[in-house]
């Protein structure tokens, strides 16, 4: 495993609610972790992130992200890995995980910045609740969309655990996705 010491864990919060069944399970796994393990915390939702405008083909480049985005765009850098808590949301991602993902391509275009290739090496794991948890199915479109972004951007994909719950609290009775969480970022 390596040095704990060199990991910095950046977990991006992907609900639109506080102290919600995916940040339990972050909650989790960071707990885990050796205790020099540096970590850093991003509640999406409530960051100001603009909206994503493609002008990859009119202007072709992008301004340095400002503000919040800005700060989200260090924080990712900054990370070894990043841990995404997400809730399915219509079998997919929620809103503000989508935006992120999205400025991943406005950053990939901001001169001087060698987004990808800073990227490239990084590992993703996810953690997702849903209220389908006995379908792990149905959650395939949020997974695999996050895995074939990991894999188009050269990270390593550090696999993803599903919990089950609806109301706020419901994870902590799937005690085999707390498990899992709790061992996600120790492999
Ligand atoms: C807008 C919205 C869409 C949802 N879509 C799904 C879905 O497609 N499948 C599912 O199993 N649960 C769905 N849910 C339920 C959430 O995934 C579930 O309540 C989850 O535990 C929420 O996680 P959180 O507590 O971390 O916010 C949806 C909830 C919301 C608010």
């Amino acid at each position: 495993m390596t040095d704990p010491a060199a990991r910095r864990i950046l977990v991006l919060l992907a609900s639109t609610r506080a102290d919600g069944n995916a940040e339990l399970m972050a909650r989790a796994s960071v707990a885990a972790l050796p205790a020099a393990t540096e970590v850093r915390w991003q509640r999406l939702a409530e960051l100001d992130m603009p909206p994503f405008e493609d002008i990859r083909h009119s202007v072709g480049q992008y301004p340095a992200p400002t503000g919040d985005l800005a700060r989200l765009l260090d924080d990712t850098l900054w990370a070894t890995d990043l841990l995404v808590a997400s809730p399915l949301y219509w079998y997919s991602l929620p809103a503000p995980l989508k935006l992120y993902l999205d400025h991943w391509s406005a950053f990939m275009r901001v001169p001087g910045l060698d987004f990808k290739a800073r990227m490239a090496g990084k590992a993703m794991h996810v953690l997702c609740a849903t209220s389908s948890g006995d379908e792990p199915h149905l959650a395939a479109p949020l997974v695999d969309s996050l895995r074939f972004s990991a894999g188009y951007m050269k990270m390593r994909w550090g696999g993803a655990v599903l919990g089950d719950g609806t109301r706020p609290g419901d994870v902590l009775k799937d005690e085999a996705a707390l498990a899992a969480a709790a061992k996600l970022l120790l492999a």
